[in-house]
Protein backbone atom coordinates (compact mmCIF):
# COMPACT_ATOMS: atom_id res chain seq x y z
CA UNK A 1 0.00 0.00 0.00
CA UNK A 2 1.95 3.18 -1.08
CA UNK A 3 -0.42 5.82 -2.00
CA UNK A 4 0.54 8.44 1.01
CA UNK A 5 -2.04 8.51 3.16
CA UNK A 6 -2.72 12.66 2.40
CA UNK A 7 -3.52 11.61 -0.80
CA UNK A 8 -6.29 9.25 -0.26
CA UNK A 9 -7.95 11.24 2.65
CA UNK A 10 -7.65 14.28 0.14
CA UNK A 11 -9.19 12.08 -2.54
CA UNK A 12 -12.27 10.82 -0.12
CA UNK A 13 -13.00 14.73 0.59
CA UNK A 14 -13.52 15.55 -2.83
CA UNK A 15 -15.33 12.77 -3.79
CA UNK A 16 -18.69 13.18 -1.66
CA UNK A 17 -19.88 9.62 -1.40
CA UNK A 18 -23.25 10.18 -1.77
CA UNK A 19 -22.39 12.20 -4.91
CA UNK A 20 -20.59 9.27 -6.00
CA UNK A 21 -23.21 6.60 -5.41
CA UNK A 22 -25.69 9.27 -6.41
CA UNK A 23 -24.58 8.73 -9.91
CA UNK A 24 -25.65 4.86 -10.25
CA UNK A 25 -28.42 4.92 -7.90
CA UNK A 26 -30.90 7.45 -6.50
CA UNK A 27 -30.96 8.12 -2.92
CA UNK A 28 -33.35 9.40 -0.61
CA UNK A 29 -32.84 11.20 2.52
CA UNK A 30 -33.93 9.29 5.58
CA UNK A 31 -32.81 11.29 8.77
CA UNK A 32 -29.24 11.64 9.05
CA UNK A 33 -28.22 9.15 5.88
CA UNK A 34 -29.62 8.40 2.44
CA UNK A 35 -31.16 5.39 1.70
CA UNK A 36 -31.38 3.63 -2.05
CA UNK A 37 -32.07 0.44 -3.58
CA UNK A 38 -28.83 -1.37 -3.29
CA UNK A 39 -27.46 -1.95 -6.55
CA UNK A 40 -25.62 -5.15 -5.52
CA UNK A 41 -28.79 -7.15 -4.97
CA UNK A 42 -32.58 -6.80 -5.84
CA UNK A 43 -34.35 -5.72 -3.40
CA UNK A 44 -37.92 -4.01 -3.80
CA UNK A 45 -37.56 -1.83 -0.53
CA UNK A 46 -34.41 0.10 0.16
CA UNK A 47 -32.30 -1.52 2.82
CA UNK A 48 -29.01 0.38 1.28
CA UNK A 49 -27.74 3.24 3.54
CA UNK A 50 -24.98 5.83 2.27
CA UNK A 51 -23.68 7.85 5.68
CA UNK A 52 -21.23 10.64 6.24
CA UNK A 53 -18.37 8.40 5.01
CA UNK A 54 -19.28 4.54 4.31
CA UNK A 55 -21.77 2.91 3.07
CA UNK A 56 -23.77 -0.46 4.59
CA UNK A 57 -26.53 -2.64 2.89
CA UNK A 58 -28.60 -4.10 5.70
CA UNK A 59 -29.85 -6.54 3.04
CA UNK A 60 -26.71 -8.09 1.54
CA UNK A 61 -23.88 -6.86 3.61
CA UNK A 62 -22.21 -4.95 0.90
CA UNK A 63 -20.36 -2.22 2.68
CA UNK A 64 -17.19 0.01 2.51
CA UNK A 65 -16.24 3.57 1.67
CA UNK A 66 -15.97 5.34 -1.41
CA UNK A 67 -13.18 3.34 -2.94
CA UNK A 68 -14.42 -0.15 -1.96
CA UNK A 69 -18.33 1.62 -3.67
CA UNK A 70 -16.00 2.14 -7.06
CA UNK A 71 -14.40 -1.14 -6.66
CA UNK A 72 -17.74 -3.14 -6.50
CA UNK A 73 -19.47 -1.34 -8.97
CA UNK A 74 -17.22 -0.75 -11.88
CA UNK A 75 -15.52 -3.87 -11.19
CA UNK A 76 -12.30 -2.47 -10.68
CA UNK A 77 -8.95 -3.37 -8.83
CA UNK A 78 -7.95 -0.78 -5.59
CA UNK A 79 -5.49 1.20 -7.65
CA UNK A 80 -7.96 1.40 -10.66
CA UNK A 81 -10.82 2.10 -8.60
CA UNK A 82 -8.18 5.45 -7.13
CA UNK A 83 -7.52 6.07 -10.88
CA UNK A 84 -11.17 6.49 -11.39
CA UNK A 85 -11.76 8.76 -8.36
CA UNK A 86 -8.61 10.94 -9.16
CA UNK A 87 -9.80 11.66 -12.84
CA UNK A 88 -13.47 12.45 -11.12
CA UNK A 89 -12.02 15.15 -8.90
CA UNK A 90 -9.54 16.39 -11.28
CA UNK A 91 -6.69 14.98 -8.76
CA UNK A 92 -2.86 13.89 -10.05
CA UNK A 93 -2.35 10.44 -8.91
CA UNK A 94 1.14 10.17 -7.06
CA UNK A 95 3.37 8.38 -9.07
CA UNK A 96 4.44 4.98 -7.18
CA UNK A 97 5.08 1.37 -7.13
CA UNK A 98 1.43 0.30 -5.41
CA UNK A 99 1.84 -3.19 -5.53
CA UNK A 100 0.93 -6.33 -3.26
CA UNK A 101 1.13 -9.80 -4.45
CA UNK A 102 -2.35 -10.17 -5.43
CA UNK A 103 -2.69 -6.95 -7.78
CA UNK A 104 0.42 -8.31 -9.23
CA UNK A 105 -1.28 -11.73 -9.53
CA UNK A 106 -4.14 -10.02 -11.40
CA UNK A 107 -2.13 -8.15 -13.88
CA UNK A 108 -0.26 -11.75 -14.85
CA UNK A 109 -3.41 -13.37 -15.64
CA UNK A 110 -4.89 -10.36 -17.40
CA UNK A 111 -1.42 -11.00 -19.22
CA UNK A 112 -1.46 -15.04 -19.53
CA UNK A 113 -5.32 -14.72 -20.76
CA UNK A 114 -4.10 -11.69 -23.45
CA UNK A 115 -1.16 -14.32 -24.82
CA UNK A 116 -3.72 -16.91 -24.76
CA UNK A 117 -6.46 -15.14 -26.69
CA UNK A 118 -3.95 -14.72 -29.40
CA UNK A 119 -2.25 -18.12 -28.84
CA UNK A 120 -6.04 -19.46 -30.04
CA UNK A 121 -6.66 -16.93 -32.37
CA UNK A 122 -3.50 -17.52 -34.85
CA UNK A 123 -3.64 -21.28 -34.28
CA UNK A 124 -7.46 -20.85 -35.97
CA UNK A 125 -5.77 -19.57 -38.90
CA UNK A 126 -3.18 -21.87 -38.83
CA UNK A 127 -3.20 -25.93 -40.57
CA UNK A 128 -4.11 -27.41 -36.57
CA UNK A 129 -6.88 -25.13 -36.42
CA UNK A 130 -8.37 -25.76 -39.55
CA UNK A 131 -11.46 -27.98 -37.79
CA UNK A 132 -12.18 -24.70 -35.73
CA UNK A 133 -12.17 -22.22 -38.60
CA UNK A 134 -14.52 -25.16 -40.81
CA UNK A 135 -16.98 -24.94 -37.64
CA UNK A 136 -17.21 -21.18 -37.74
CA UNK A 137 -17.70 -21.29 -41.11
CA UNK A 138 -19.98 -24.35 -41.20
CA UNK A 139 -22.52 -21.67 -38.59
CA UNK A 140 -21.76 -18.87 -41.36
CA UNK A 141 -19.44 -16.77 -39.51
CA UNK A 142 -17.57 -13.89 -41.69
CA UNK A 143 -13.66 -13.64 -41.25
CA UNK A 144 -14.65 -10.02 -39.90
CA UNK A 145 -17.09 -11.85 -37.05
CA UNK A 146 -14.55 -13.41 -36.26
CA UNK A 147 -11.96 -11.11 -35.87
CA UNK A 148 -13.81 -8.83 -34.00
CA UNK A 149 -14.79 -11.40 -31.21
CA UNK A 150 -10.99 -12.84 -31.30
CA UNK A 151 -12.23 -16.25 -31.63
CA UNK A 152 -9.66 -18.96 -31.41
CA UNK A 153 -9.10 -22.56 -31.28
CA UNK A 154 -7.25 -24.54 -28.63
CA UNK A 155 -5.13 -27.60 -30.25
CA UNK A 156 -6.35 -31.03 -29.32
CA UNK A 157 -2.86 -31.31 -27.32
CA UNK A 158 -2.05 -31.88 -23.85
CA UNK A 159 0.35 -29.22 -22.95
CA UNK A 160 0.36 -26.71 -26.59
CA UNK A 161 -0.54 -23.59 -24.23
CA UNK A 162 0.87 -24.15 -20.90
CA UNK A 163 4.36 -24.88 -22.88
CA UNK A 164 3.77 -22.12 -25.26
CA UNK A 165 3.24 -19.90 -21.85
CA UNK A 166 5.84 -21.30 -19.79
CA UNK A 167 8.25 -20.55 -22.72
CA UNK A 168 7.16 -16.74 -22.48
CA UNK A 169 8.02 -16.63 -19.10
CA UNK A 170 4.58 -17.57 -17.19
CA UNK A 171 4.58 -19.99 -13.93
CA UNK A 172 2.82 -22.61 -13.65
CA UNK A 173 1.07 -21.04 -10.55
CA UNK A 174 0.19 -18.30 -12.61
CA UNK A 175 -1.45 -20.41 -15.23
CA UNK A 176 -2.96 -22.21 -13.22
CA UNK A 177 -4.48 -19.40 -11.16
CA UNK A 178 -5.82 -18.06 -14.52
CA UNK A 179 -7.26 -21.43 -15.12
CA UNK A 180 -5.71 -22.10 -18.15
CA UNK A 181 -4.03 -24.83 -17.24
CA UNK A 182 -4.62 -27.46 -14.04
CA UNK A 183 -2.11 -29.33 -12.75
CA UNK A 184 -1.73 -32.95 -13.77
CA UNK A 185 -3.05 -36.01 -11.70
CA UNK A 186 0.12 -37.29 -10.93
CA UNK A 187 1.05 -33.57 -9.25
CA UNK A 188 3.92 -32.88 -11.70
CA UNK A 189 3.59 -30.07 -13.87
CA UNK A 190 0.21 -28.93 -15.85
CA UNK A 191 -1.90 -29.75 -18.50
CA UNK A 192 -3.95 -27.07 -21.15
CA UNK A 193 -7.34 -26.42 -19.88
CA UNK A 194 -9.13 -26.14 -22.79
CA UNK A 195 -8.24 -28.99 -25.60
CA UNK A 196 -9.69 -29.37 -28.95
CA UNK A 197 -12.21 -26.59 -28.54
CA UNK A 198 -13.37 -23.63 -30.37
CA UNK A 199 -12.67 -20.39 -27.77
CA UNK A 200 -14.88 -17.70 -27.26
CA UNK A 201 -12.61 -14.93 -24.92
CA UNK A 202 -14.64 -13.19 -22.59
CA UNK A 203 -13.57 -9.54 -22.33
CA UNK A 204 -14.67 -6.70 -19.70
CA UNK A 205 -15.49 -3.52 -20.12
CA UNK A 206 -12.11 -1.72 -20.25
CA UNK A 207 -10.88 -4.46 -22.64
CA UNK A 208 -8.76 -6.95 -20.55
CA UNK A 209 -9.60 -10.79 -21.68
CA UNK A 210 -10.79 -12.31 -18.42
CA UNK A 211 -11.80 -15.64 -19.52
CA UNK A 212 -12.86 -17.94 -22.07
CA UNK A 213 -15.45 -20.14 -23.21
CA UNK A 214 -14.51 -23.36 -25.36
CA UNK A 215 -17.05 -25.54 -27.55
CA UNK A 216 -16.05 -28.95 -28.67
CA UNK A 217 -16.90 -29.49 -31.99
CA UNK A 218 -18.27 -33.38 -31.45
CA UNK A 219 -20.72 -34.61 -28.91
CA UNK A 220 -18.73 -35.06 -26.32
CA UNK A 221 -19.56 -33.57 -23.08
CA UNK A 222 -19.56 -30.90 -22.21
CA UNK A 223 -20.55 -29.29 -24.85
CA UNK A 224 -19.34 -25.62 -23.60
CA UNK A 225 -15.98 -25.38 -21.21
CA UNK A 226 -16.38 -22.08 -19.79
CA UNK A 227 -13.37 -20.83 -17.17
CA UNK A 228 -13.76 -21.61 -13.59
CA UNK A 229 -13.89 -18.34 -11.58
CA UNK A 230 -10.56 -16.63 -11.09
CA UNK A 231 -9.12 -13.62 -9.51
CA UNK A 232 -9.96 -11.76 -12.19
CA UNK A 233 -13.17 -13.37 -12.98
CA UNK A 234 -16.54 -13.93 -11.48
CA UNK A 235 -18.93 -16.05 -13.83
CA UNK A 236 -22.04 -14.82 -12.00
CA UNK A 237 -20.97 -10.76 -12.47
CA UNK A 238 -19.73 -10.39 -15.99
CA UNK A 239 -22.03 -11.12 -19.47
CA UNK A 240 -20.18 -12.18 -22.48
CA UNK A 241 -20.08 -9.43 -25.15
CA UNK A 242 -20.82 -6.38 -23.02
CA UNK A 243 -17.96 -4.91 -23.83
CA UNK A 244 -19.45 -4.32 -27.81
CA UNK A 245 -23.10 -3.90 -25.96
CA UNK A 246 -22.50 -0.59 -24.13
CA UNK A 247 -21.27 1.43 -26.59
CA UNK A 248 -24.60 1.39 -29.14
CA UNK A 249 -26.30 4.38 -27.30
CA UNK A 250 -29.23 2.00 -27.39
CA UNK A 251 -30.64 1.81 -23.80
CA UNK A 252 -32.13 -1.50 -24.72
CA UNK A 253 -29.95 -5.29 -24.49
CA UNK A 254 -30.74 -8.29 -26.03
CA UNK A 255 -30.57 -11.15 -23.63
CA UNK A 256 -29.27 -14.18 -25.55
CA UNK A 257 -28.92 -17.92 -24.02
CA UNK A 258 -25.35 -18.14 -25.50
CA UNK A 259 -22.33 -16.95 -27.26
CA UNK A 260 -23.44 -18.52 -30.66
CA UNK A 261 -26.03 -16.53 -30.54
CA UNK A 262 -25.04 -13.73 -29.18
CA UNK A 263 -22.23 -13.56 -32.14
CA UNK A 264 -24.70 -14.38 -34.87
CA UNK A 265 -27.26 -11.53 -33.32
CA UNK A 266 -24.34 -9.29 -34.47
CA UNK A 267 -23.40 -10.46 -37.08
CA UNK A 268 -26.92 -9.47 -38.24
CA UNK A 269 -26.18 -5.84 -37.55
CA UNK A 270 -27.37 -5.87 -33.61
CA UNK A 271 -24.34 -5.14 -31.24
CA UNK A 272 -26.51 -4.99 -27.94
CA UNK A 273 -26.52 -8.56 -27.39
CA UNK A 274 -25.12 -10.55 -24.21
CA UNK A 275 -25.01 -13.75 -22.43
CA UNK A 276 -24.62 -14.79 -19.36
CA UNK A 277 -21.73 -17.71 -19.15
CA UNK A 278 -23.13 -20.77 -18.93
CA UNK A 279 -24.97 -20.46 -15.73
CA UNK A 280 -28.79 -19.22 -14.84
CA UNK A 281 -28.87 -15.08 -15.07
CA UNK A 282 -27.83 -13.86 -11.54
CA UNK A 283 -28.91 -10.63 -9.69
CA UNK A 284 -26.11 -9.17 -10.04
CA UNK A 285 -25.94 -9.72 -13.69
CA UNK A 286 -29.24 -7.95 -13.64
CA UNK A 287 -27.92 -4.96 -11.78
CA UNK A 288 -24.93 -5.01 -14.51
CA UNK A 289 -27.40 -4.19 -17.54
CA UNK A 290 -29.23 -1.70 -15.99
CA UNK A 291 -26.30 0.32 -15.52
CA UNK A 292 -26.59 0.80 -19.05
CA UNK A 293 -29.88 -0.48 -20.04
CA UNK A 294 -33.93 0.32 -19.41
CA UNK A 295 -34.93 -2.14 -21.29
CA UNK A 296 -34.19 -6.36 -22.23
CA UNK A 297 -35.51 -8.54 -24.54
CA UNK A 298 -35.14 -11.69 -23.48
CA UNK A 299 -33.96 -13.83 -26.57
CA UNK A 300 -33.82 -17.31 -25.19
CA UNK A 301 -34.55 -20.71 -27.08
CA UNK A 302 -38.40 -21.58 -27.78
CA UNK A 303 -37.36 -24.75 -26.49
CA UNK A 304 -38.30 -25.88 -23.17
CA UNK A 305 -34.95 -25.31 -21.07
CA UNK A 306 -35.11 -21.29 -22.65
CA UNK A 307 -38.73 -20.69 -21.56
CA UNK A 308 -37.67 -22.01 -17.97
CA UNK A 309 -34.60 -19.85 -18.01
CA UNK A 310 -37.13 -17.27 -19.22
CA UNK A 311 -39.53 -17.20 -16.17
CA UNK A 312 -36.62 -17.46 -14.14
CA UNK A 313 -35.18 -14.12 -15.63
CA UNK A 314 -38.31 -11.99 -15.18
CA UNK A 315 -38.37 -11.32 -11.61
CA UNK A 316 -34.60 -10.65 -11.34
CA UNK A 317 -34.80 -8.25 -14.19
CA UNK A 318 -38.40 -6.69 -12.85
CA UNK A 319 -36.63 -6.49 -9.11
CA UNK A 320 -33.35 -4.61 -10.72
CA UNK A 321 -35.76 -1.64 -12.22
CA UNK A 322 -35.39 -3.03 -16.05
CA UNK A 323 -38.63 -2.93 -18.22
CA UNK A 324 -38.85 -6.26 -19.90
CA UNK A 325 -40.05 -7.72 -23.39
CA UNK A 326 -40.19 -11.07 -24.37
CA UNK A 327 -39.30 -12.54 -28.17
CA UNK A 328 -41.18 -15.26 -29.33
CA UNK A 329 -38.85 -17.43 -31.72
CA UNK A 330 -41.34 -18.76 -34.88
CA UNK A 331 -40.82 -22.12 -34.90
CA UNK A 332 -39.44 -23.42 -31.30
CA UNK A 333 -35.84 -22.17 -33.34
CA UNK A 334 -33.02 -19.59 -31.16
CA UNK A 335 -31.61 -16.31 -32.63
CA UNK A 336 -29.57 -17.80 -34.58
CA UNK A 337 -30.78 -20.47 -36.61
CA UNK A 338 -34.20 -18.15 -37.12
CA UNK A 339 -31.72 -15.34 -38.81
CA UNK A 340 -29.61 -18.33 -40.72
CA UNK A 341 -33.44 -19.87 -41.66
CA UNK A 342 -34.13 -16.42 -43.17
CA UNK A 343 -30.95 -16.28 -45.47
CA UNK A 344 -30.23 -12.29 -46.45
CA UNK A 345 -33.67 -11.34 -44.87
CA UNK A 346 -32.22 -12.40 -41.31
CA UNK A 347 -31.37 -8.97 -40.18
CA UNK A 348 -34.89 -8.10 -41.28
CA UNK A 349 -36.94 -10.73 -40.13
CA UNK A 350 -35.30 -10.74 -36.72
CA UNK A 351 -35.65 -6.76 -36.12
CA UNK A 352 -39.58 -7.25 -36.97
CA UNK A 353 -40.07 -10.14 -34.40
CA UNK A 354 -37.86 -7.50 -31.58
CA UNK A 355 -40.59 -5.24 -32.47
CA UNK A 356 -43.57 -7.49 -32.59
CA UNK A 357 -42.36 -8.80 -28.80
CA UNK A 358 -44.55 -8.36 -25.70
CA UNK A 359 -43.48 -6.86 -22.26
CA UNK A 360 -43.25 -9.81 -19.60
CA UNK A 361 -46.79 -9.48 -18.64
CA UNK A 362 -48.34 -10.38 -21.59
CA UNK A 363 -46.14 -13.01 -22.19
CA UNK A 364 -46.78 -14.69 -18.91
CA UNK A 365 -50.61 -13.71 -18.81
CA UNK A 366 -50.42 -15.99 -22.58
CA UNK A 367 -48.24 -18.73 -20.62
CA UNK A 368 -50.41 -19.15 -17.65
CA UNK A 369 -53.33 -19.90 -20.41
CA UNK A 370 -51.96 -22.77 -20.79
CA UNK A 371 -52.62 -24.27 -17.24
CA UNK A 372 -56.10 -23.86 -17.97
CA UNK A 373 -59.55 -24.75 -19.98
CA UNK A 374 -60.86 -21.52 -20.49
CA UNK A 375 -63.71 -23.16 -22.23
CA UNK A 376 -65.61 -24.00 -18.82
CA UNK A 377 -66.31 -21.88 -16.38
CA UNK A 378 -64.01 -23.01 -13.66
CA UNK A 379 -61.29 -22.86 -16.37
CA UNK A 380 -62.16 -19.14 -16.95
CA UNK A 381 -62.19 -18.46 -13.10
CA UNK A 382 -58.87 -20.37 -11.79
CA UNK A 383 -57.29 -18.60 -14.80
CA UNK A 384 -58.37 -15.01 -14.02
CA UNK A 385 -57.59 -15.77 -10.42
CA UNK A 386 -53.78 -16.56 -11.58
CA UNK A 387 -54.06 -13.55 -13.57
CA UNK A 388 -54.82 -11.67 -10.48
CA UNK A 389 -51.82 -12.91 -8.74
CA UNK A 390 -49.36 -11.52 -11.38
CA UNK A 391 -50.88 -8.62 -11.82
CA UNK A 392 -50.45 -7.85 -8.43
CA UNK A 393 -46.93 -7.99 -8.12
CA UNK A 394 -46.90 -5.01 -10.69
CA UNK A 395 -46.25 -1.69 -8.55
CA UNK A 396 -47.03 0.69 -10.95
CA UNK A 397 -51.25 1.44 -10.79
CA UNK A 398 -51.46 2.62 -14.23
CA UNK A 399 -49.84 -0.45 -15.10
CA UNK A 400 -51.91 -3.00 -13.50
CA UNK A 401 -54.90 -0.58 -15.02
CA UNK A 402 -54.17 -1.22 -18.54
CA UNK A 403 -54.52 -5.20 -18.00
CA UNK A 404 -57.13 -5.28 -15.82
CA UNK A 405 -59.04 -3.28 -18.81
CA UNK A 406 -57.54 -6.04 -21.43
CA UNK A 407 -58.53 -9.14 -19.06
CA UNK A 408 -62.04 -7.96 -18.21
CA UNK A 409 -63.16 -6.83 -21.63
CA UNK A 410 -61.48 -10.45 -23.16
CA UNK A 411 -63.52 -12.17 -20.07
CA UNK A 412 -66.63 -9.74 -19.99
CA UNK A 413 -65.65 -9.81 -16.34
CA UNK A 414 -66.24 -6.55 -13.84
CA UNK A 415 -63.20 -4.67 -13.53
CA UNK A 416 -63.72 -3.72 -9.98
CA UNK A 417 -64.12 -7.13 -9.55
CA UNK A 418 -60.71 -7.90 -10.63
CA UNK A 419 -59.44 -5.05 -9.09
CA UNK A 420 -60.81 -5.62 -5.62
CA UNK A 421 -58.98 -9.02 -6.20
CA UNK A 422 -55.93 -7.81 -6.86
CA UNK A 423 -55.66 -5.08 -4.28
CA UNK A 424 -56.61 -7.51 -1.26
CA UNK A 425 -53.51 -9.37 -3.00
CA UNK A 426 -51.52 -6.59 -3.03
CA UNK A 427 -51.94 -5.50 0.22
CA UNK A 428 -50.89 -8.63 1.54
CA UNK A 429 -47.65 -8.43 -0.65
CA UNK A 430 -46.19 -5.54 0.34
CA UNK A 431 -47.10 -6.72 4.06
CA UNK A 432 -45.23 -9.34 3.57
CA UNK A 433 -42.53 -7.58 1.77
CA UNK A 434 -42.17 -5.20 4.68
CA UNK A 435 -41.60 -8.22 7.08
CA UNK A 436 -39.22 -9.44 4.95
CA UNK A 437 -37.02 -6.53 5.23
CA UNK A 438 -37.57 -5.91 8.44
CA UNK A 439 -36.52 -9.77 9.59
CA UNK A 440 -33.48 -9.05 7.19
CA UNK A 441 -32.46 -5.70 8.99
CA UNK A 442 -32.63 -7.61 12.66
CA UNK A 443 -30.89 -10.45 11.76
CA UNK A 444 -28.04 -8.65 10.23
CA UNK A 445 -28.03 -6.04 13.19
CA UNK A 446 -28.20 -8.91 15.45
CA UNK A 447 -24.71 -10.07 13.90
CA UNK A 448 -25.27 -12.19 10.56
CA UNK A 449 -21.68 -11.64 10.18
CA UNK A 450 -20.53 -14.12 12.68
CA UNK A 451 -18.72 -16.39 10.05
CA UNK A 452 -16.08 -13.71 10.24
CA UNK A 453 -16.55 -12.75 13.85
CA UNK A 454 -16.89 -16.34 15.77
CA UNK A 455 -16.41 -15.25 19.24
CA UNK A 456 -19.59 -12.65 19.21
CA UNK A 457 -22.02 -15.80 20.01
CA UNK A 458 -19.77 -16.60 23.43
CA UNK A 459 -19.50 -13.28 24.18
CA UNK A 460 -21.99 -11.31 23.54
CA UNK A 461 -22.08 -8.76 26.81
CA UNK A 462 -18.09 -7.87 26.20
CA UNK A 463 -18.80 -7.55 22.43
CA UNK A 464 -21.91 -5.47 22.54
CA UNK A 465 -19.96 -2.82 24.91
CA UNK A 466 -16.54 -2.96 22.59
CA UNK A 467 -18.86 -2.29 19.48
CA UNK A 468 -20.47 0.24 21.16
CA UNK A 469 -16.57 2.03 22.38
CA UNK A 470 -15.41 1.56 18.84
CA UNK A 471 -18.12 3.25 17.45
CA UNK A 472 -17.99 6.33 19.70
CA UNK A 473 -14.29 6.44 19.38
CA UNK A 474 -14.24 6.55 15.59
CA UNK A 475 -16.77 9.52 16.03
CA UNK A 476 -15.04 10.96 18.81
CA UNK A 477 -11.77 10.40 18.42
CA UNK A 478 -10.43 12.53 21.07
CA UNK A 479 -11.66 10.59 23.93
CA UNK A 480 -9.37 8.41 22.98
CA UNK A 481 -7.62 9.80 25.88
CA UNK A 482 -10.13 9.52 28.68
CA UNK A 483 -11.01 5.90 27.41
CA UNK A 484 -7.38 4.72 28.11
CA UNK A 485 -7.42 5.72 31.70
CA UNK A 486 -9.78 3.21 32.33
CA UNK A 487 -8.97 0.37 29.81
CA UNK A 488 -6.28 -0.68 27.54
CA UNK A 489 -6.57 -3.04 24.31
CA UNK A 490 -5.65 -6.39 27.04
CA UNK A 491 -9.29 -5.71 28.47
CA UNK A 492 -11.25 -6.20 24.99
CA UNK A 493 -12.66 -10.10 24.96
CA UNK A 494 -13.35 -10.28 21.58
CA UNK A 495 -10.12 -10.62 19.49
CA UNK A 496 -11.42 -8.94 16.23
CA UNK A 497 -13.00 -5.61 18.39
CA UNK A 498 -9.48 -5.89 19.94
CA UNK A 499 -7.33 -5.84 17.01
CA UNK A 500 -10.15 -2.96 15.60
CA UNK A 501 -9.08 -1.11 18.79
CA UNK A 502 -5.74 -1.40 18.96
CA UNK A 503 -5.62 -0.54 14.97
CA UNK A 504 -7.96 2.67 15.28
CA UNK A 505 -5.78 4.19 18.86
CA UNK A 506 -2.38 3.51 17.02
CA UNK A 507 -4.00 5.93 14.22
CA UNK A 508 -5.32 8.37 16.86
CA UNK A 509 -1.83 8.64 18.49
CA UNK A 510 -0.49 9.36 15.00
CA UNK A 511 -2.95 11.95 14.04
CA UNK A 512 -4.46 9.95 11.29
CA UNK A 513 -8.34 9.80 10.71
CA UNK A 514 -8.50 6.17 11.98
CA UNK A 515 -11.20 5.26 8.70
CA UNK A 516 -9.02 6.45 6.25
CA UNK A 517 -6.98 3.38 5.11
CA UNK A 518 -8.82 0.80 6.64
CA UNK A 519 -9.40 -0.71 3.25
CA UNK A 520 -5.97 -1.94 3.08
CA UNK A 521 -5.36 -2.93 6.66
CA UNK A 522 -8.22 -5.16 6.76
CA UNK A 523 -10.07 -8.18 4.85
CA UNK A 524 -13.03 -7.57 3.14
CA UNK A 525 -14.95 -9.39 5.41
CA UNK A 526 -13.24 -7.67 8.78
CA UNK A 527 -14.17 -4.12 6.72
CA UNK A 528 -17.74 -5.24 6.66
CA UNK A 529 -18.08 -6.32 9.96
CA UNK A 530 -16.89 -2.66 11.11
CA UNK A 531 -18.96 -1.08 8.99
CA UNK A 532 -21.84 -2.78 10.14
CA UNK A 533 -21.13 -2.04 13.67
CA UNK A 534 -20.67 1.98 12.77
CA UNK A 535 -24.18 1.56 11.00
CA UNK A 536 -25.72 -0.07 14.05
CA UNK A 537 -24.82 3.14 15.90
CA UNK A 538 -25.13 5.95 13.28
CA UNK A 539 -28.02 7.40 14.56
CA UNK A 540 -27.96 6.45 18.12
CA UNK A 541 -26.45 9.25 20.65
CA UNK A 542 -23.72 8.12 22.39
CA UNK A 543 -23.41 10.22 25.66
CA UNK A 544 -20.47 10.32 28.09
CA UNK A 545 -22.75 8.11 30.77
CA UNK A 546 -23.01 5.18 27.87
CA UNK A 547 -19.48 5.59 27.32
CA UNK A 548 -18.65 5.21 30.98
CA UNK A 549 -21.14 2.28 31.24
CA UNK A 550 -19.20 0.24 28.19
CA UNK A 551 -16.05 1.06 30.03
CA UNK A 552 -17.28 -0.81 33.03
CA UNK A 553 -18.87 -3.71 31.30
CA UNK A 554 -15.38 -3.75 29.78
CA UNK A 555 -13.84 -4.14 32.29
CA UNK A 556 -16.05 -6.26 34.65
CA UNK A 557 -16.12 -8.82 32.10
CA UNK A 558 -12.19 -8.86 31.69
CA UNK A 559 -11.52 -9.33 35.49
CA UNK A 560 -14.54 -11.87 35.45
CA UNK A 561 -12.74 -15.56 36.00
CA UNK A 562 -13.28 -17.18 32.64
CA UNK A 563 -14.13 -20.72 31.81
CA UNK A 564 -12.08 -23.55 33.40
CA UNK A 565 -10.11 -23.65 29.98
CA UNK A 566 -8.52 -20.20 30.24
CA UNK A 567 -7.71 -20.46 34.19
CA UNK A 568 -4.39 -20.93 35.14
CA UNK A 569 -3.13 -23.21 37.88
CA UNK A 570 -3.24 -20.65 40.67
CA UNK A 571 -7.00 -19.65 39.45
CA UNK A 572 -8.12 -23.82 39.74
CA UNK A 573 -6.60 -23.67 43.22
CA UNK A 574 -7.91 -21.20 45.09
CA UNK A 575 -11.95 -21.91 43.48
CA UNK A 576 -11.26 -25.29 45.21
CA UNK A 577 -9.75 -23.89 48.17
CA UNK A 578 -12.97 -21.64 48.14
CA UNK A 579 -15.08 -24.32 47.52
CA UNK A 580 -14.14 -26.70 50.24
CA UNK A 581 -14.37 -23.23 52.47
CA UNK A 582 -18.54 -22.92 51.49
CA UNK A 583 -18.78 -26.94 52.22
CA UNK A 584 -17.52 -26.13 55.38
P1 LIG B 1 -27.15 -24.57 -25.75
O1 LIG B 1 -26.82 -26.02 -25.63
O2 LIG B 1 -28.53 -24.17 -26.11
O3 LIG B 1 -26.08 -23.93 -26.70
O4 LIG B 1 -26.74 -23.88 -24.39
P2 LIG B 1 -26.20 -23.04 -28.00
O5 LIG B 1 -25.88 -21.63 -27.64
O6 LIG B 1 -27.41 -23.33 -28.78
O7 LIG B 1 -24.92 -23.57 -28.67
P3 LIG B 1 -24.72 -24.14 -30.10
O8 LIG B 1 -25.56 -23.27 -30.96
O9 LIG B 1 -25.14 -25.56 -30.07
O10 LIG B 1 -23.25 -23.97 -30.26
C1 LIG B 1 -26.99 -22.52 -24.16
C2 LIG B 1 -25.84 -21.90 -23.45
O11 LIG B 1 -25.63 -22.54 -22.20
C3 LIG B 1 -24.25 -22.60 -21.88
C4 LIG B 1 -23.53 -21.87 -22.99
O12 LIG B 1 -23.38 -20.51 -22.64
C5 LIG B 1 -24.49 -22.03 -24.15
O13 LIG B 1 -24.26 -21.06 -25.14
N1 LIG B 1 -23.77 -24.00 -21.81
C6 LIG B 1 -24.42 -25.00 -22.47
C7 LIG B 1 -22.66 -24.27 -21.07
O14 LIG B 1 -22.04 -23.39 -20.46
N2 LIG B 1 -22.19 -25.57 -21.02
C8 LIG B 1 -22.80 -26.59 -21.69
O15 LIG B 1 -22.32 -27.72 -21.62
C9 LIG B 1 -23.94 -26.29 -22.41
MN1 LIG C 1 -29.38 -23.29 -28.08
Amino acid sequence: MAFPESFIYELKARNDISEVISNYISLKRRGRNRVGLCPFHGEKTPSFNVYDDHFYCFGCGASGDVISFVMKIENLDYLDAVRFLAQRAGMEVPDNSYDNSMNNLRKRIFEANREAARFYYRTLTSPEGRVGLDYFRRRMLTDATIRHFGLGYAPDSWTALSDYLIGKGFKPDELIAANLSVKRRSGKGVIDRFRGRVMFPIIDLRGNVIAFGGRIMTNEKPKYLNSSDTPVFKKSENLFSLNNAKNTGSRALLLCEGYMDVISVNQAGFQNAVASLGTALTSEQASLMKRYADEIVICYDADEAGQKATARAIPLLRDAGLNIRVLSIPNGKDPDEFIKSKGADGPAAFKAIIEASGNDVDYRLQKLRADFNLSTSEGRVGYLEACAKLIADIKSPIERDIYVSKLSKKFEVDKNALNLQINNLSNRNKREDRRREMRKIRSELNGTNDKIDKERHTKLRSTSAEESLLAHLINNPDSLKAIKQYISAEDFQNSLMKRYFEYFSGRIESGLDPLNNIAADFSDDERSRMYQILSKYSGISQTPQSLYENIRIIKAESERPKNTADMTGEDISKLFANMKKNKK
